[in-house]
């Protein structure tokens, strides 16, 4: 059988990333995310679980209608509604896929769909023939896969290819795999099942042991031709595969894969940073490939080798993954052509005039106060004019905070709700709780804050600082972000971008866990 030698890049950052704790996303910044990854040239981008909320559904569609260049893939449990769901929400698609899955495993057989192994053939079978009527591109994925017994993994798998199954994808759902052993188990499933040569073989990896990159990265060696990968990592408990991190390894060793993939990989670097922002994730510094230490060389040996020749050090370039940092790109005097000219370069479009004149007076507000201004920051403050999509209903009016030592500080607070200004105080115990104290004393909100970090956007004291905060309240739980120079307004900001997001997400149902 003749493998191909194209690795087939299946991004889940929207569909496996948003089920991370707070990753929930708008259908705005779903399609912000899903353009730049069609920039960026990723064959597949899952967009989403239609059937888990009616927002769910016009997600997955605006994707599906946004999209022309990749295949766009909605998931659907091995059930009717959902598959149907799935096919309806990718109608638009150019190229659409669906991707439907049930548990192999016994502990999931028995003690979750408390189903026999006799019909989850069946019902696999017959999710893959009624996904048939919608598309001839279906996915097909034993949930579990990493922990089922490989006998049963055949017997489904030849089952599934027959009823009209395209890709086969692997799980290693709960990231308890090894690589060489992971790496072997699709080498014999792609050597015993009969018809294996009838579909392309795919890995989905978890990193709860840190090796969702290494099991991706020895499978392809075994065979398989699809990675499903998230930028950042993003994903459920310890995350998925990295892309950027997939993709990078089969490009710096050509001299190890039978294969390579067809991606701008100078697009990562903006991926990266538009789903950090706009998902409250921050990256890292020592991440590789997109932590800001990546490429940095920092003691003085590395610098004195690498100012002889790069390659005594550096494997890739840093301009290879679209770093192009530390460059002062735009400063007070720029003008709103220059502005919109540097973001279009940096995958920003604006949808109408008005959009543009609001990010241009953002922008014009910081160069005042920051005069360098870093592509960094403009990422930041495009993600803030494209958070406000979110019914901006508490805006922040002013903010005056008293600090001092020895004494308790405390905030008043103006926000905007609805247009109608109101006021509140309190003391707290540091000036950020004191600012969120002041919000709570005028929203009431009966939500807990289950995460607060502040980064640094470039360096210097003069930086933007971004700050995420991640609040719990009425089943949903969302981050929320703001930047600014002064971190206790950037938490104030963030504190109500996530007010506003909360009533912004669907209250979503989680696939695997039988809960719709
Ligand atoms: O981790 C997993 O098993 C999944 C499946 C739905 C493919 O996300
Ligand atoms: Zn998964």
């Amino acid at each position: 059988m003749s493998i191909s030698n194209q690795l087939i890049i299946f991004d889940t950052t929207l569909r496996d990333g948003e089920q991370s704790p707070g990753a929930s996303m708008t259908r705005d910044e779903k399609v912000r995310i899903a353009r730049a990854l069609e920039k960026m040239r990723v064959d597949v981008i899952e967009a989403g679980f239609p059937v888990a909320s009616p927002g769910d559904f016009e997600s997955v569609k605006a994707v599906a209608e946004t999209v022309r260049d990749s295949t766009v893939c909605g998931l659907a449990r091995a059930v009717d509604k959902d598959i149907e769901c799935a096919g309806r929400a990718l109608q638009p698609a150019a190229s659409g896929r669906i991707h439907t899955f049930i548990a192999t495993s016994p502990i999931h057989m028995r003690e979750k769909l408390r189903m026999s192994p006799d019909q989850v053939v069946e019902q696999a079978v017959h999710a893959v023939k009624l996904a048939a009527g919608f598309t001839d591109n279906i996915e097909f994925s034993p949930e579990d896969a990493g922990r089922s017994e490989v006998d049963f993994l055949c017997r489904v798998i030849e089952a599934v290819i027959d009823a009209g199954a395209t890709t086969i994808n692997i799980p290693d759902t709960v990231g308890y795999n090894l690589p060489h052993r992971f790496g072997a188990l699709v080498g014999e499933l792609i050597e015993r099942v009969p018809n294996a040569d009838k579909a392309v073989f795919s890995v989905h990896c978890h990193n709860d042991l840190g090796l969702a990159v290494a099991n991706s990265l020895s499978a392809v060696m075994y065979g398989a031709r699809q990675v499903e990968c998230t930028i950042n990592g993003l994903g459920e408990r310890a995350g998925n595969a990295s892309l950027e991190e997939v993709v990078m390894a089969v490009r710096t060793r050509q001299d190890m894969f039978e294969c390579d993939v067809g991606l701008d990989t100078t697009q990562i670097m903006t991926c990266s940073r538009l789903v950090s922002g706009i998902t409250g994730f921050p990256v890292q510094p020592n991440k590789a490939i997109v932590g800001a230490n990546a490429f940095a060389h920092e003691s003085g040996i590395h610098q004195d080798g690498v100012l002889k020749s790069r390659e005594t050090y550096e494997i890739m370039r840093a301009q290879d993954v679209g770093w192009a940092a530390n460059k002062i790109v735009l400063g007070k005097h720029s003008g709103r052509n220059a502005f919109k000219t540097r973001l279009a370069e940096l995958g920003v479009d604006f949808h109408s005039e008005e959009e543009l004149n609001n990010a241009f007076s953002r922008f014009k507000i910081l160069a005042d106060k920051k005069h360098e201004i870093f592509d960094e920051d403009l990422q930041a403050l495009v993600s803030e004019t494209f958070s406000s999509d979110v019914d901006e209903k508490y805006r922040l009016v002013s903010l005056k905070v008293c600090s001092e030592t020895g004494e308790t500080p405390d905030a008043v607070v103006t926000i905007s709700i609805g247009g109608d200004e109101q006021q509140g105080c309190a003391a707290g115990s540091g000036p950020v709780d004191a600012a969120f104290r002041a919000i709570e004393s005028i929203v009431k909100s009966d939500t807990d804050l289950q995460l607060y970090s502040v980064n640094s956007i470039t360096s210097g004291t003069d930086s933007q600082g971004e700050v995420t905060v991640r609040l719990a309240g009425g089943g949903r739980i969302v981050n929320g972000q703001g930047a600014d120079t002064d971190i206790v307004v950037a938490s104030a900001k963030a504190y109500l971008n996530a007010l506003n997001t909360i009533d912004a997400v669907p209250n979503r149902a989680h696939p695997q866990l039988g809960d719709v």
